[in-house]
Protein backbone atom coordinates (compact mmCIF):
# COMPACT_ATOMS: atom_id res chain seq x y z
CA UNK A 1 0.00 0.00 0.00
CA UNK A 2 1.73 2.82 -1.08
CA UNK A 3 1.98 5.72 1.89
CA UNK A 4 0.97 9.40 0.35
CA UNK A 5 4.00 11.28 2.10
CA UNK A 6 6.00 9.08 0.01
CA UNK A 7 4.47 9.95 -3.50
CA UNK A 8 6.72 13.23 -4.12
CA UNK A 9 10.11 11.17 -3.38
CA UNK A 10 8.77 8.74 -5.87
CA UNK A 11 7.51 10.69 -8.18
CA UNK A 12 8.97 14.10 -9.32
CA UNK A 13 11.61 13.34 -10.99
CA UNK A 14 8.84 11.80 -13.40
CA UNK A 15 7.52 15.15 -14.38
CA UNK A 16 10.14 17.65 -16.00
CA UNK A 17 7.89 20.84 -15.12
CA UNK A 18 9.18 20.29 -11.70
CA UNK A 19 12.41 20.80 -11.80
CA UNK A 20 12.77 24.11 -12.90
CA UNK A 21 8.98 25.54 -11.31
CA UNK A 22 7.14 25.51 -8.17
CA UNK A 23 4.17 24.42 -10.27
CA UNK A 24 0.92 24.55 -8.06
CA UNK A 25 -1.55 25.25 -10.66
CA UNK A 26 -2.46 21.83 -11.62
CA UNK A 27 -6.20 22.94 -11.37
CA UNK A 28 -5.64 24.09 -14.60
CA UNK A 29 -3.38 22.27 -16.18
CA UNK A 30 -1.53 19.24 -14.72
CA UNK A 31 1.96 18.63 -15.15
CA UNK A 32 3.22 16.74 -18.61
CA UNK A 33 4.73 13.40 -16.97
CA UNK A 34 7.89 11.74 -18.99
CA UNK A 35 5.57 8.48 -19.55
CA UNK A 36 3.10 10.61 -21.51
CA UNK A 37 5.85 12.23 -23.75
CA UNK A 38 7.08 8.73 -24.41
CA UNK A 39 3.36 7.70 -25.80
CA UNK A 40 3.51 10.97 -27.88
CA UNK A 41 6.61 9.61 -29.08
CA UNK A 42 5.09 6.40 -29.51
CA UNK A 43 1.73 8.08 -31.25
CA UNK A 44 4.29 9.68 -33.67
CA UNK A 45 6.71 6.67 -34.44
CA UNK A 46 3.23 5.03 -35.03
CA UNK A 47 2.00 7.47 -37.57
CA UNK A 48 5.39 7.73 -39.69
CA UNK A 49 6.08 4.20 -40.06
CA UNK A 50 2.02 2.58 -40.55
CA UNK A 51 -0.06 5.40 -41.98
CA UNK A 52 -3.42 5.33 -41.50
CA UNK A 53 -2.98 1.38 -40.80
CA UNK A 54 -2.10 2.82 -36.96
CA UNK A 55 -5.70 3.59 -36.73
CA UNK A 56 -7.18 0.00 -37.00
CA UNK A 57 -4.52 -2.00 -35.93
CA UNK A 58 -3.35 0.19 -32.99
CA UNK A 59 -4.94 3.49 -32.06
CA UNK A 60 -8.63 1.99 -31.95
CA UNK A 61 -7.71 -0.18 -29.08
CA UNK A 62 -5.42 2.40 -27.26
CA UNK A 63 -8.77 4.27 -27.67
CA UNK A 64 -10.59 1.26 -25.82
CA UNK A 65 -7.60 1.08 -23.46
CA UNK A 66 -8.43 4.25 -22.12
CA UNK A 67 -12.31 4.27 -21.97
CA UNK A 68 -11.55 1.12 -19.83
CA UNK A 69 -10.02 3.07 -17.32
CA UNK A 70 -11.95 6.04 -16.95
CA UNK A 71 -14.81 3.49 -16.44
CA UNK A 72 -12.83 1.52 -13.41
CA UNK A 73 -12.02 4.80 -11.98
CA UNK A 74 -15.62 5.23 -11.88
CA UNK A 75 -16.60 2.23 -11.11
CA UNK A 76 -18.90 2.65 -13.94
CA UNK A 77 -19.53 0.02 -17.35
CA UNK A 78 -17.56 0.91 -20.63
CA UNK A 79 -20.46 0.90 -22.89
CA UNK A 80 -21.57 3.93 -20.33
CA UNK A 81 -18.35 6.02 -21.48
CA UNK A 82 -17.65 8.03 -24.46
CA UNK A 83 -14.96 10.23 -25.45
CA UNK A 84 -15.78 13.54 -26.79
CA UNK A 85 -13.38 16.35 -27.63
CA UNK A 86 -14.50 18.73 -24.43
CA UNK A 87 -16.65 18.83 -21.77
CA UNK A 88 -18.19 21.69 -23.94
CA UNK A 89 -19.09 19.20 -26.92
CA UNK A 90 -20.35 16.57 -24.24
CA UNK A 91 -22.74 19.34 -22.98
CA UNK A 92 -23.97 20.16 -26.47
CA UNK A 93 -24.84 16.56 -27.42
CA UNK A 94 -26.34 15.82 -23.86
CA UNK A 95 -28.20 19.61 -23.91
CA UNK A 96 -29.19 18.66 -27.58
CA UNK A 97 -31.14 15.08 -26.07
CA UNK A 98 -33.97 17.74 -24.12
CA UNK A 99 -37.44 18.43 -25.74
CA UNK A 100 -37.69 21.37 -24.23
CA UNK A 101 -41.51 21.46 -25.15
CA UNK A 102 -42.36 19.59 -22.60
CA UNK A 103 -40.04 20.96 -19.58
CA UNK A 104 -37.99 24.47 -20.68
CA UNK A 105 -35.97 24.84 -17.10
CA UNK A 106 -32.72 24.06 -16.64
CA UNK A 107 -31.37 24.77 -12.92
CA UNK A 108 -27.86 25.85 -12.52
CA UNK A 109 -25.92 27.74 -9.42
CA UNK A 110 -24.15 30.96 -9.40
CA UNK A 111 -20.53 29.08 -8.98
CA UNK A 112 -20.59 26.92 -11.93
CA UNK A 113 -17.79 27.14 -14.51
CA UNK A 114 -19.59 29.54 -17.49
CA UNK A 115 -19.57 26.74 -20.09
CA UNK A 116 -21.75 24.37 -18.36
CA UNK A 117 -24.69 27.21 -17.96
CA UNK A 118 -23.35 28.79 -22.08
CA UNK A 119 -25.20 25.36 -23.13
CA UNK A 120 -28.55 26.45 -21.87
CA UNK A 121 -28.27 30.13 -22.19
CA UNK A 122 -27.51 30.15 -26.14
CA UNK A 123 -31.18 28.18 -26.72
CA UNK A 124 -33.56 31.18 -26.57
CA UNK A 125 -36.48 28.25 -25.36
CA UNK A 126 -34.59 27.48 -22.28
CA UNK A 127 -35.49 29.63 -19.09
CA UNK A 128 -32.33 29.27 -17.13
CA UNK A 129 -32.42 29.13 -13.75
CA UNK A 130 -29.83 29.95 -10.89
CA UNK A 131 -29.30 28.89 -7.51
CA UNK A 132 -27.23 31.21 -5.54
CA UNK A 133 -24.65 31.02 -3.10
CA UNK A 134 -25.01 32.95 -0.18
CA UNK A 135 -21.58 32.86 0.95
CA UNK A 136 -19.58 32.86 -2.54
CA UNK A 137 -18.60 29.55 -1.75
CA UNK A 138 -21.37 26.76 -2.04
CA UNK A 139 -24.62 26.34 -2.25
CA UNK A 140 -25.91 23.98 0.61
CA UNK A 141 -27.66 20.78 -0.71
CA UNK A 142 -31.73 21.97 0.36
CA UNK A 143 -30.93 25.09 -1.49
CA UNK A 144 -31.66 23.49 -4.54
CA UNK A 145 -34.79 21.56 -3.83
CA UNK A 146 -36.44 24.90 -3.75
CA UNK A 147 -35.17 25.96 -7.20
CA UNK A 148 -36.36 22.42 -8.96
CA UNK A 149 -39.76 21.70 -10.08
CA UNK A 150 -41.78 20.08 -12.03
CA UNK A 151 -40.97 22.83 -15.41
CA UNK A 152 -37.01 21.38 -14.68
CA UNK A 153 -35.75 19.23 -17.53
CA UNK A 154 -31.99 18.97 -16.15
CA UNK A 155 -30.25 20.03 -12.99
CA UNK A 156 -26.76 20.89 -14.14
CA UNK A 157 -23.91 21.47 -11.35
CA UNK A 158 -20.56 21.38 -10.37
CA UNK A 159 -19.09 18.19 -8.63
CA UNK A 160 -16.70 20.41 -7.58
CA UNK A 161 -16.77 24.08 -8.00
CA UNK A 162 -13.93 25.67 -9.72
CA UNK A 163 -13.59 29.22 -8.25
CA UNK A 164 -13.59 27.94 -4.16
CA UNK A 165 -12.91 24.53 -4.23
CA UNK A 166 -15.90 23.63 -2.82
CA UNK A 167 -17.21 19.68 -2.87
CA UNK A 168 -20.72 19.41 -3.56
CA UNK A 169 -23.04 16.68 -1.67
CA UNK A 170 -24.13 15.17 -5.03
CA UNK A 171 -26.82 12.53 -3.45
CA UNK A 172 -29.28 15.37 -2.04
CA UNK A 173 -29.57 17.17 -5.18
CA UNK A 174 -30.12 14.13 -7.03
CA UNK A 175 -32.87 13.13 -5.25
CA UNK A 176 -34.60 16.38 -5.53
CA UNK A 177 -34.19 16.49 -9.40
CA UNK A 178 -35.41 12.64 -9.52
CA UNK A 179 -38.90 13.68 -7.41
CA UNK A 180 -39.41 16.85 -10.29
CA UNK A 181 -38.54 14.28 -12.62
CA UNK A 182 -35.62 15.97 -13.80
CA UNK A 183 -32.39 14.83 -15.21
CA UNK A 184 -29.10 15.21 -13.34
CA UNK A 185 -26.16 16.28 -14.48
CA UNK A 186 -23.05 16.59 -12.94
CA UNK A 187 -19.94 18.55 -14.28
CA UNK A 188 -16.87 16.68 -12.44
CA UNK A 189 -13.88 18.10 -14.23
CA UNK A 190 -12.55 19.86 -11.05
CA UNK A 191 -12.88 16.44 -8.89
CA UNK A 192 -11.48 13.75 -10.99
CA UNK A 193 -8.07 13.00 -10.18
CA UNK A 194 -8.62 14.91 -6.62
CA UNK A 195 -11.50 13.37 -5.07
CA UNK A 196 -13.20 9.73 -5.31
CA UNK A 197 -15.72 9.63 -7.96
CA UNK A 198 -18.62 7.33 -8.42
CA UNK A 199 -20.99 8.48 -11.01
CA UNK A 200 -23.63 5.82 -10.28
CA UNK A 201 -23.52 6.07 -6.57
CA UNK A 202 -23.84 10.29 -6.71
CA UNK A 203 -27.36 9.49 -8.07
CA UNK A 204 -25.80 11.50 -11.57
CA UNK A 205 -27.59 10.42 -14.63
CA UNK A 206 -24.71 12.28 -16.48
CA UNK A 207 -21.19 12.91 -15.00
CA UNK A 208 -18.48 14.86 -17.63
CA UNK A 209 -14.71 15.35 -16.78
CA UNK A 210 -11.34 15.57 -18.96
CA UNK A 211 -8.13 14.53 -18.15
CA UNK A 212 -6.80 18.05 -18.38
CA UNK A 213 -6.39 18.62 -15.06
CA UNK A 214 -5.98 16.79 -12.10
CA UNK A 215 -5.90 13.27 -14.38
CA UNK A 216 -2.72 14.84 -16.05
CA UNK A 217 -3.55 14.01 -19.39
CA UNK A 218 -3.23 17.87 -21.34
CA UNK A 219 -5.96 18.86 -23.70
CA UNK A 220 -8.30 17.47 -26.28
CA UNK A 221 -10.60 15.31 -25.00
CA UNK A 222 -13.38 14.63 -22.08
CA UNK A 223 -15.04 11.83 -20.88
CA UNK A 224 -18.62 11.76 -20.79
CA UNK A 225 -20.84 8.86 -18.23
CA UNK A 226 -23.94 8.58 -19.44
CA UNK A 227 -26.60 6.26 -16.60
CA UNK A 228 -26.73 2.58 -18.34
CA UNK A 229 -30.31 2.90 -17.69
CA UNK A 230 -30.96 6.27 -19.36
CA UNK A 231 -29.36 5.94 -22.55
CA UNK A 232 -31.95 4.02 -24.86
CA UNK A 233 -34.12 7.60 -23.68
CA UNK A 234 -31.41 10.14 -24.87
CA UNK A 235 -31.26 11.24 -28.45
CA UNK A 236 -28.52 13.31 -29.61
CA UNK A 237 -29.24 15.69 -32.15
CA UNK A 238 -25.83 17.13 -32.08
CA UNK A 239 -23.66 13.66 -33.69
CA UNK A 240 -21.50 12.70 -35.83
CA UNK A 241 -20.74 9.25 -37.57
CA UNK A 242 -18.85 7.78 -34.41
CA UNK A 243 -22.17 8.19 -32.81
CA UNK A 244 -24.00 6.28 -35.35
CA UNK A 245 -25.13 2.26 -34.65
CA UNK A 246 -23.13 1.17 -37.66
CA UNK A 247 -20.88 3.70 -38.57
CA UNK A 248 -18.53 1.92 -41.16
CA UNK A 249 -21.92 1.55 -43.50
CA UNK A 250 -21.35 4.58 -44.47
CA UNK A 251 -25.18 4.69 -45.20
CA UNK A 252 -26.72 8.32 -46.08
CA UNK A 253 -30.42 7.25 -45.97
CA UNK A 254 -30.75 6.73 -42.28
CA UNK A 255 -29.62 7.51 -39.10
CA UNK A 256 -29.40 5.15 -35.56
CA UNK A 257 -27.58 6.15 -32.42
CA UNK A 258 -25.22 3.60 -31.16
CA UNK A 259 -26.86 1.99 -28.24
CA UNK A 260 -23.88 2.95 -26.00
CA UNK A 261 -23.03 6.24 -24.70
CA UNK A 262 -20.77 6.08 -27.50
CA UNK A 263 -23.90 7.62 -29.12
CA UNK A 264 -22.62 10.84 -27.86
CA UNK A 265 -19.18 10.76 -29.45
CA UNK A 266 -18.55 13.87 -31.68
CA UNK A 267 -15.78 12.74 -34.47
CA UNK A 268 -12.58 11.57 -34.85
CA UNK A 269 -11.10 11.75 -31.04
CA UNK A 270 -7.45 13.68 -30.74
CA UNK A 271 -5.40 10.55 -30.64
CA UNK A 272 -2.59 12.15 -29.68
CA UNK A 273 -4.25 13.03 -26.46
CA UNK A 274 -5.41 9.49 -26.07
CA UNK A 275 -1.63 8.61 -25.75
CA UNK A 276 -0.79 11.44 -23.05
CA UNK A 277 -3.95 10.82 -20.68
CA UNK A 278 -3.10 7.10 -21.15
CA UNK A 279 0.09 8.06 -19.45
CA UNK A 280 -1.60 10.34 -16.40
CA UNK A 281 -3.79 7.51 -16.09
CA UNK A 282 -1.16 4.91 -15.37
CA UNK A 283 0.65 7.43 -13.18
CA UNK A 284 -2.76 7.66 -10.86
CA UNK A 285 -2.83 3.70 -10.77
CA UNK A 286 0.34 3.16 -10.08
CA UNK A 287 0.44 5.95 -7.35
CA UNK A 288 -2.36 4.94 -5.78
CA UNK A 289 -5.66 6.73 -6.31
CA UNK A 290 -6.29 6.52 -2.64
CA UNK A 291 -2.78 7.69 -2.06
CA UNK A 292 -3.50 11.08 -4.26
CA UNK A 293 -6.28 12.17 -2.79
CA UNK A 294 -4.89 11.60 0.57
CA UNK A 295 -1.76 13.76 -0.65
CA UNK A 296 -3.68 16.25 -2.27
CA UNK A 297 -5.81 16.76 0.98
CA UNK A 298 -2.79 16.94 3.26
CA UNK A 299 -0.90 19.50 1.11
CA UNK A 300 -3.90 21.74 0.79
CA UNK A 301 -4.39 21.59 5.01
CA UNK A 302 -0.62 22.10 4.99
CA UNK A 303 -1.04 25.22 2.64
CA UNK A 304 -3.92 26.93 4.29
CA UNK A 305 -2.40 26.50 7.72
CA UNK A 306 0.48 28.10 5.96
CA UNK A 307 -1.56 30.84 4.91
CA UNK A 308 -3.71 31.35 7.71
CA UNK A 309 -0.40 31.68 9.88
CA UNK A 310 0.58 34.90 7.36
CA UNK A 311 -2.72 36.07 7.57
CA UNK A 312 -4.61 35.78 4.33
CA UNK A 313 -8.30 36.25 3.93
CA UNK A 314 -9.25 32.80 2.57
CA UNK A 315 -12.25 31.85 0.20
CA UNK A 316 -12.32 28.48 0.81
CA UNK A 317 -14.62 25.81 2.18
CA UNK A 318 -15.46 24.43 5.37
CA UNK A 319 -13.38 21.20 5.85
CA UNK A 320 -15.77 18.53 5.17
CA UNK A 321 -16.28 20.69 2.10
CA UNK A 322 -12.79 21.18 0.56
CA UNK A 323 -10.85 20.30 -1.87
CA UNK A 324 -7.12 21.17 -3.26
CA UNK A 325 -8.05 25.16 -4.43
CA UNK A 326 -7.00 27.83 -2.29
CA UNK A 327 -8.10 30.92 -2.76
CA UNK A 328 -6.29 34.00 -1.50
CA UNK A 329 -7.76 37.46 -1.53
CA UNK A 330 -5.29 39.72 -3.29
CA UNK A 331 -5.89 43.57 -4.27
CA UNK A 332 -3.83 42.95 -7.52
CA UNK A 333 -4.19 39.01 -7.94
CA UNK A 334 -3.30 38.95 -11.90
CA UNK A 335 0.24 41.22 -10.91
CA UNK A 336 1.02 39.22 -8.02
CA UNK A 337 0.23 35.94 -10.43
CA UNK A 338 2.48 37.82 -12.76
CA UNK A 339 5.31 38.23 -10.08
CA UNK A 340 5.01 34.87 -8.98
CA UNK A 341 5.90 33.73 -12.18
CA UNK A 342 8.67 35.44 -12.31
CA UNK A 343 10.26 33.63 -9.75
CA UNK A 344 9.20 30.32 -11.31
CA UNK A 345 6.12 29.99 -9.34
CA UNK A 346 3.01 29.06 -11.26
CA UNK A 347 -0.28 30.18 -9.95
CA UNK A 348 -3.39 31.53 -11.10
CA UNK A 349 -6.11 33.50 -10.64
CA UNK A 350 -10.03 34.33 -10.58
CA UNK A 351 -11.86 37.02 -9.96
CA UNK A 352 -9.26 39.24 -7.26
CA UNK A 353 -8.19 35.75 -5.64
CA UNK A 354 -4.75 34.08 -6.32
CA UNK A 355 -5.58 30.31 -7.07
CA UNK A 356 -3.33 27.53 -5.74
CA UNK A 357 -3.90 23.86 -6.27
CA UNK A 358 -1.34 21.60 -4.95
CA UNK A 359 -1.17 17.58 -6.70
CA UNK A 360 0.67 14.56 -5.32
CA UNK A 361 4.32 15.70 -6.91
CA UNK A 362 3.71 18.88 -5.06
CA UNK A 363 5.87 19.23 -1.18
CA UNK A 364 5.43 21.42 2.21
CA UNK A 365 8.05 23.16 1.13
CA UNK A 366 6.84 24.07 -2.03
CA UNK A 367 3.76 25.80 -0.49
CA UNK A 368 6.06 27.57 2.08
CA UNK A 369 8.08 28.95 -0.97
CA UNK A 370 4.34 30.29 -2.53
CA UNK A 371 3.02 31.50 0.62
CA UNK A 372 6.75 33.39 1.60
CA UNK A 373 6.26 34.95 -2.07
CA UNK A 374 2.95 36.06 -1.90
CA UNK A 375 3.67 37.41 1.35
C1 LIG B 1 -15.44 22.80 -13.93
C2 LIG B 1 -15.02 22.99 -15.36
N1 LIG B 1 -15.83 22.58 -16.35
C3 LIG B 1 -15.50 22.72 -17.63
C4 LIG B 1 -14.30 23.30 -18.00
C5 LIG B 1 -13.98 23.48 -19.45
O1 LIG B 1 -14.08 22.31 -20.16
P1 LIG B 1 -13.85 22.25 -21.75
O2 LIG B 1 -12.86 23.33 -22.11
O3 LIG B 1 -13.30 20.86 -21.96
O4 LIG B 1 -15.14 22.46 -22.41
C6 LIG B 1 -13.42 23.72 -17.00
C7 LIG B 1 -12.12 24.28 -17.41
O5 LIG B 1 -11.44 24.99 -16.83
C8 LIG B 1 -13.80 23.56 -15.65
O6 LIG B 1 -13.00 23.98 -14.66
Amino acid sequence: MPQSSDLPTRWRSEFPILQTHTYLNSCSLGALSRRSMGYLGEYQALWNSMGASAWYELWLGRIAELRGHVARMWNARENEIALTPSVSAALSSVASTIDYTKRNRVVVSDLDFPTLVYQWLARPEVEVVRVPSDDGIGVPPERWAEYIDERTAIVATSHVFYGTGYVQELEPIARAAHAAGALFLVDGYQAVGQIAVDPRASGADVYVAGPLKWLLGGPGLAYLWVREERIAEMRPTVTSWFGARDQFSFRVDEYEPREDAGRFSLGTPAVPTVYTALGGMEIFAEAGERAVYERIAGLTADLVARLEEAKFELKIADEAHRSGIVMVRHPEAAAAVARLAQRGIVVDHRAGYVRLSPHFYNTEAENELAVAALR
